[in-house]
């Protein structure tokens, strides 16, 4: 059976959340990226998560480790999907661009992306997080139209179950 595993970095909860549920729509266990080890990215599908601070930035726990963590990981063969939650309002130039960091970091290292997401819906499209009219990955926005996250969730992951 193929393995899935969701290491997540959140400061406010907000991506936690997401991580939480989407392990339970896996049955997999979400790993907050602060305490992950390099075996935990041991998996068939790796998901992705951080929110995006600063100005664009990762999230600290990824900025902190998280990153250099990727760095010396050999992803090949494997599928990576990426997700988080962002300001599409507050930040729209930026919105969610934290995933175009850890989707780009993924992809180098040698995973296949999966899991874009068409722009449909979504406010805040001119971000880095968008990338030939798609998201990189499930871009969720707690702050402003939270009503929408658990809809976004539920499609997204049997989009990706579909990949398994
Ligand atoms: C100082 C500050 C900077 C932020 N910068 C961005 C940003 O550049 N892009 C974005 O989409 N959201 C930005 N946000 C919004 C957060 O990403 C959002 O609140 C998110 O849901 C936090 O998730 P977390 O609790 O998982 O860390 C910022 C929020 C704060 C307070």
């Amino acid at each position: 059976m193929a393995t899935v595993k969701i290491i997540y970095g959140s400061t406010t909860g907000m991506t936690e959340a997401a991580a939480q549920s989407l392990a339970a729509l896996f049955g997999a266990e979400a790993i907050p990226i602060a305490s992950a080890t390099p075996e935990d990215l041991d998996a068939d599908l790796l998901i992705l998560g951080s929110s995006t601070w600063g100005y664009g930035e990762p999230q600290d726990d990824w900025a902190a480790s998280g990153l250099a963590l990727l760095d010396a990981a050999d992803l090949s063969g494997r599928k990576v999907a990426v997700f988080g939650t962002g300001d599409s309002v507050g930040f729209a130039d930026t919105f969610a661009a934290a995933l175009g960091i850890l989707a780009d970091k993924a992809v180098e290292r040698g995973a296949t992306l999966v899991g874009q997401v068409p722009t449909d819906g979504y406010g805040a499209t001119e971000t880095t997080a968008v990338r030939d009219g798609r998201f990189v990955g499930l871009a969720l926005d707690d702050t402003n139209e939270a009503e929408r996250t658990p809809e976004r969730i539920a499609a997204w992951a049997e989009r990706l179950k579909a990949t398994l």
